[in-house]
């Protein structure tokens, strides 16, 4: 297998050698698309990474095809590169996936040339509700923040909790997070004092954080994009004594992201969070995505719910392949993608045979020591849990 890897950039100057080659008749090639570098580098290393893992474990082969994976950074959020990225991936390199996304304005961005050229596009990460309905060709394996903030107010609600402020970015994802919890939260009979929006790019927490303390909530609820946001907030949330006020911290498990958890500090023990996938999630295929990401990643830390994607969302490339013995064509790898189950290391998934969106298992999880390190220990579920943004 080979992994390309060019920026946006670079693309152009390599646009000259690259425009003489053809399809190859044996390969199947798989165009990723994401951030690689820019304040959401990490996104797109957790996909390729969770590639990675996944083509260690099952080989570069499959439908007698050998499979070629096109990484191509989009510096992101970037929804206009994406773009010429994607239309690049179908015109110059004949790929047949479009797979990787981690940000919304991008796979929005992304979704009419999946349309146009029939291009099965996997999402392994933008978590918009919509994104699934912009295109017949997409699947998403990953996850919504309908599907997993409905369960974070339910549970709120049977614990108790009954007056909450609610912080979130102020785009997509944050809208359907805080749409979602408020529907169950007030739907329970709670209350929320005060919703709060933040900008996506480079948010100062410092305000918004104190406006939190003087509204007294009993809780607060967060969905920040994964990484250093959560770290930022967390960061505001021990320095302006928010837990000493007796404030507790509900969010999306994006705010305790596996890859930056054990960075976050003891400040974020006793957090609870409601997600797809946790590393300490105990199951054989865990065991397995753990070990053959670590294989393939030296280095790279902890996988996250990204790298998780990543690697479901091969499994369901190759069962593509295999099922239609090598022979790409867009229709009916989306009749074969609709309906299909994957063992997944978060547990088992399907990709809801209409809606073409993943449903799964949804966990209660609280950050508590393992070993010394920090983990989200899962002690809750809500099965089958569809997305309820659409
Ligand atoms: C998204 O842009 O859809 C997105 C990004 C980061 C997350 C979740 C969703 O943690």
């Amino acid at each position: 297998m080979t992994f390309k890897k060019t920026t946006g950039a670079l693309l152009l100057a390599g646009a000259t050698f690259l425009s003489g080659t053809a399809a190859a008749e044996d390969t199947i090639k798989v165009g990723v698309v994401a951030a690689f570098s820019g304040p959401f580098a990490d996104y797109g290393k957790m996909i390729e990474g969770g590639i990675k893992a996944y083509v260690l474990q099952h080989g570069n082969k499959v439908g007698g095809k050998r499979i070629e994976i096109i990484v191509k950074d989009t510096t992101g959020p970037a929804p206009e590169v994406a773009k010429r990225l994607a239309q690049e991936l179908v015109t110059r390199d004949h790929v047949d996936f479009l797979a990787g996304f981690g940000l919304t304005p991008e796979a929005l961005a992304v979704a009419p040339v999946a349309e146009q050229s029939k291009t099965p596009m996997i999402i392994m990460n933008a978590a918009t509700s919509i994104i699934t309905t912009k295109s017949n060709y997409i699947a998403r394996v990953s996850m919504t923040l309908p599907q997993v903030s409905g369960p974070m107010a339910s549970w709120a609600v049977k614990n108790g909790l009954r007056k909450v402020v609610t912080l979130v970015a102020d785009y997509g994802p944050g809208i359907d997070a805080e749409t979602a919890f408020k529907t169950n939260f007030i739907g329970g009979g709670g209350q929320i004092l005060e919703s709060i929006r933040v900008p996506l790019r480079n948010p100062e927490f410092a305000p918004f954080i104190q406006r939190i303390k003087d509204a007294k909530p009993e809780a607060v609820f967060i969905f920040v994009p994964a990484g250093e946001q959560g770290v930022a907030f967390m960061k505001g949330y021990r320095e302006r004594g928010l837990a000493e006020a007796g404030i507790k911290v509900i969010a999306t498990g994006d705010l305790t992201d596996d890859h930056v958890l054990p960075v976050m500090g003891d400040a974020t023990l006793g957090v609870i969070t409601t997600f797809h996938y946790s590393a300490a999630h105990k199951s054989a295929e865990n065991q397995t995505f753990l070990k053959q990401f670590a294989a393939a990643n030296p280095g790279a830390g902890r996988p996250n719910f990204m790298a998780v994607a990543g690697y479901d969302g091969m499994s369901a490339i190759y069962e593509v392949v295999r099922k239609l013995n090598g022979k790409m064509d867009g229709d009916r790898a989306m009749a074969i993608l609709r309906g299909m189950k994957i063992n997944s290391p978060r547990g088992p998934i399907t990709i809801d045979a209409q809606t073409r969106d993943v449903v799964q298992t949804v966990y209660v999880r609280r950050v508590e020591k393992i070993g010394g390190e920090l983990y989200n220990v899962e002690f809750d579920q809500y099965k089958e849990m569809k997305d309820t943004g659409k």
